[in-house]
């Protein structure tokens, strides 16, 4: 059990469940798990007994870094913090964001050149934080700030980097070089997200002029007893929403320019799509009923890669599940990597097939079969925010450019916390005719090819 686990997890995974039925008991050393694959045992857990449970242990490694914020806090404290937080997410306040979602998508595609090679994965890592920060801070956050947040995300990646491969993180309070390096990074994001916060705070009681950002909307929250966010717990929110909001759309839209790269006839329904949908508009936010097959590449890409790929809790009592007795301190293994490739509901499951989700797929489907976003309670706050973005980003890519896959061979994956692709992912870029001619018109100092 050891061995499929920490070599191959996605692979152990759907093996045991494939093999051995719907609840299956894995008995880690100092860690017991059971893994469920059926949806109605995950609603049990998700949704109908979620009381009974908590965060899974690799989840709770987070709050180093994450403090008492959504993804990790538990009980009244976070229903407090849910309840404050869920306006902010409302979907008249995601069509604020996504005209940011589309300017910084259009200033990524003006720096790429026809003909050069990108990293899509870095590109869209990069892309990601910057929406991020700038639909939580506004103009508040410069460009030299949102890279600080980048490098110092980037080494708390690497801290988790290896956390489902071995399930060991190094204390912080160790003298290593890279705890040194993770501990004065942090200690510079704090200073940095604290100033912000201060600096905001001051200006909200001077009424100085308002800005309309997430960091406007959770300084003014409070809940029914009329009390506010603390500064320490705007940081632990901000530290989260950065964390949890950035990664995992960033996979989303890769394993996109992957599958698309892979298959022409799709890429070239998509681009019909744009093409009819915007013609050669700026996407926005109202265009995102009429563009379905973006949505549907989206979707398919959730499913074939979801970057949550593991969602994890604990039993905190005793207690029972499918007709077995859970014990406490069990560790409860759902992965929308399993439920994603069950053969009734997904026919053709491997294959990259977007048309699957045309004819209102996603409404048939019973609960907890497709569930890129979790479920219950706790499901994703930023599951809307997240879609607008990555179908905005999506159109305004493929509007304006192809990106060739250097290597058409499928990335080998690393199953961290999310979803990674080993090493780069690298593609080449080849603007459309209509985006040559419109950057042939702005763009006074092409470079050579
Ligand atoms: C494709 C993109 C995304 C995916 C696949 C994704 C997936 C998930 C999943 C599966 C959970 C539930 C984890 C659990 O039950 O243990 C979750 C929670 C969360 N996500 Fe996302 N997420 C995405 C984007 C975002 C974005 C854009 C934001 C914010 C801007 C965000 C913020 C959060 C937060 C704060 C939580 C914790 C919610 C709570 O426990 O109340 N996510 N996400």
């Amino acid at each position: 059990v050891l061995r499929g686990f920490i070599g191959d997890p996605m692979g152990f995974a759907l093996r045991c469940a494939r093999e051995k039925g719907a609840i299956v008991e894995l008995p880690i050393p100092g860690l017991p798990t059971v893994l469920i694959s059926d949806p109605a045992l995950i609603e049990q857990v998700l949704l109908k007994d979620h009381e009974l449970y908590v965060k899974d242990h690799f989840t709770r490694l987070l709050t180093e870094v994450l403090g008492q914020g959504l993804l990790v806090s538990e009980g009244d404290f976070w229903r407090r913090q849910r309840r404050m937080m869920q306006p902010a997410f409302h979907h008249k306040r995601i069509a604020a964001y996504a005209r940011i979602m589309v300017v910084e998508t259009r200033a990524m595609c003006d720096a790429f050149r026809d003909g050069e090679e990108r990293d899509v994965h870095a590109e869209m890592m990069h892309l990601t934080l910057r929406i991020v920060a700038r639909a939580l801070f506004g103009a508040g956050i410069s460009d030299a700030q949102a890279k600080l947040v980048e490098a110092a995300i980037a080494t708390m990646m690497q801290r988790y980097l290896g956390i489902l491969g071995s399930g060991l993180v190094l204390p912080l309070s160790l003298p290593t070089p890279a705890a040194r390096r993770f501990r004065r990074q942090m200690a510079e994001l704090d200073i940095l997200l604290l100033g912000i916060i201060e600096r905001r705070r001051s200006a909200l009681h001077a009424e100085a002029e308002a800005s309309d950002d997430l960091l406007d909307m959770l300084l003014k929250m409070q809940d029914e007893d009329g009390a506010r966010m603390s500064n320490a717990q705007l940081r632990d929110e901000c530290m989260t929403l950065f964390l949890a909001g950035h990664e995992t759309t960033a996979l989303t839209l890769t394993y996109c320019v992957h599958l698309l790269g892979k298959d022409p006839a799709a890429e070239a329904r998509l681009h019909q799509e744009l093409d009819t949908v915007l013609a050669g508009r700026v996407p926005q936010v109202d265009d995102l009923q009429q563009l379905v097959f973006t949505r549907a590449v989206i979707n398919e890409s959730l499913r074939l890669y979801p970057p949550a790929w593991s969602i994890g809790r604990e039993a905190s009592t005793d207690t029972s599940l499918g007709g077995y007795r859970i014990r406490k301190g069990t560790q409860i293994w759902i992965s929308p990597y399993i439920m994603h490739r069950d053969l009734a509901h997904f026919p053709d499951a491997e294959t990259f097939r977007p048309e699957r989700w045309l004819d209102g797929l996603e409404k048939e489907l019973p609960r907890y079969v497709f569930m890129p976003f979790g479920g219950g309670p706790r499901i994703c706050i930023g599951n809307a925010f997240a879609l607008t973005e990555a179908v905005l980003a999506l159109a305004t890519i493929a509007q304006r450019m192809r990106l060739r896959l250097v290597d058409t061979r499928d990335p080998e994956l690393v199953p961290t916390i999310t979803l990674r692709p080993k090493g780069p992912l690298r593609a080449c870029v080849e603007r459309r005719e209509a985006d040559r001619h419109e950057t042939r018109g702005q763009d006074s100092n092409p470079p050579r090819r």
